[in-house]
């Protein structure tokens, strides 16, 4: 039986992942560490509730005494989603950057190799290897060169997880995959905003000249990755993970328009974000040669399946724009008397 800790499952990936391999190994045990921060949300894992094959457990990565009982009964691996995940935020204010991001990833490196987990994932991003010019791709071997806080606290503690490998031989592995995007993602990020922005017809605030380019891959082509790695990666091995579907910002902007229906009029040139890394692209070899991992999903139908799904969940849009989100655990238990604290 698989067993396994999922740090940040509240989140938009880690609570995909959850999903995903409880669909896929319906043995499996997940436990669920995060501290749900604004971008924690329950209502991700709705339906969970109630499996007992799903246990969460509100806490911080940066705490050893919430993060060691979930490693007391022994976990086949540990899967690191916890960060603060948002660059804008962290022009705007990065201590909580290198406190979740660095602290708690050697928080956790420490607390898994002192109870010799035999598995760790590092999620991290191809934001670490900072901005491209035109025609190559992010290599595994690409120097690591970040240019904004968040991106500067991934590479951080991806070499502090190289350091675990070779000082120690903790059995640790880095992926670094390009921008997600699908259902359930929090509408600060550039897809979801936009999207919901179309949805109320109100501008979508276009960055600079919009011609800034990203690698978009769905979320559950991300899950499928994370889970052949954690199958038959290498300890002490970093994995790029892309579908090779680059678009400039305005190419996206103007599909979600279109897709809903809205006049391109609602685009909106706005400041540009400082250190703007003006294009991001994954060479994926690795993972397809290796480990034999191929992306399903195009980004057509991708986009047409999470526009469509936002536009079928409004109340979690609503949730979650308004703050309501925070209170759904105890709105969820409240008919048996308890409350997130008595977890
Ligand atoms: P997210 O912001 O949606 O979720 C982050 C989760 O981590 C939240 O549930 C939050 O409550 C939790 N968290 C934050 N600080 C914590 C702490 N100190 N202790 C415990 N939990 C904490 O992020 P996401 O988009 O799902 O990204 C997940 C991971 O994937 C991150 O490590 C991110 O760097 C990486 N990543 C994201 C993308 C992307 O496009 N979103 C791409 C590549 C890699
Ligand atoms: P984002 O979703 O924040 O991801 P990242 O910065 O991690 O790649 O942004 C994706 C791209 O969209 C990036 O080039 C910045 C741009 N962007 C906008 O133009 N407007 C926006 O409102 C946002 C949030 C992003």
């Amino acid at each position: 039986m698989l067993k396994l800790l999922v740090t940040g499952g509240a989140g938009f990936i880690g609570s995909h992942f959850i999903r995903y391999i409880l669909e896929r190994y319906p043995e499996a045990r997940v436990a669920n560490l995060d501290k749900l921060t604004y971008a924690g949300n329950l209502e991700n894992l709705s339906g969970l509730e109630r499996d007992p094959r799903h246990t969460f457990i509100q806490g911080d990565i940066c705490d050893a005494d919430a993060a060691a009982p979930p490693l007391d009964g022994g976990v086949d691996a540990v899967i690191n989603f916890a960060a603060e995940s948002h660059v804008d935020r962290s022009i705007l204010e990065s201590g909580e950057f290198i406190r979740t991001n660095v602290v708690g990833t050697h928080n956790l490196l420490e607390l898994c190799r002192r109870k010799k987990v035999r598995r760790y994932l590092q999620i991290s991003t191809d934001e670490v290897y900072g901005s491209l010019g035109d025609g190559n791709a992010f290599t595994e071997d690409t120097p690591l060169a970040p240019n904004s806080p968040y991106a500067a606290s991934k590479a951080s503690a991806d070499l502090l997880v190289r350091s675990y490998f070779r000082t120690h031989g903790f059995p640790a592995i880095i992926t670094r995959c390009s921008n997600n995007y699908g259902p359930n993602q929090f509408p600060e990020k550039l897809i979801p905003l936009f999207i919901s922005n179309a949805m109320n017809a109100m501008p979508l605030p276009v960055y600079g000249d919009g011609l800034y380019v990203r690698d978009w891959i769905h979320v559950r082509d991300h899950c499928a990755a994370i889970d052949a790695v954690l199958r038959n990666g290498k300890a002490g091995e970093v994995y790029n993970i892309g579908a090779r579907q680059e678009y400039p910002n305005l190419e996206v902007a103007r599909r979600i328009l279109k897709e809903l229906g809205r006049d391109e009029s609602l685009i909106a040139f706005v400041e540009d974000r400082p250190g703007h890394d003006r294009r991001y692209a994954i060479d994926p070899a690795k993972m397809e040669g290796r480990l034999g991992w191929r992306p399903r999903i195009a980004f057509e139908d991708g986009l047409r399946e999470t526009i469509d799904w936002y536009r079928s969940n409004p109340e979690w849009v609503a949730h979650v724009r308004s703050g309501e989100y925070l209170t759904y655990y105890d709105r969820m238990y409240e008919d048996r008397g308890r409350t997130l604290s008595d977890r």
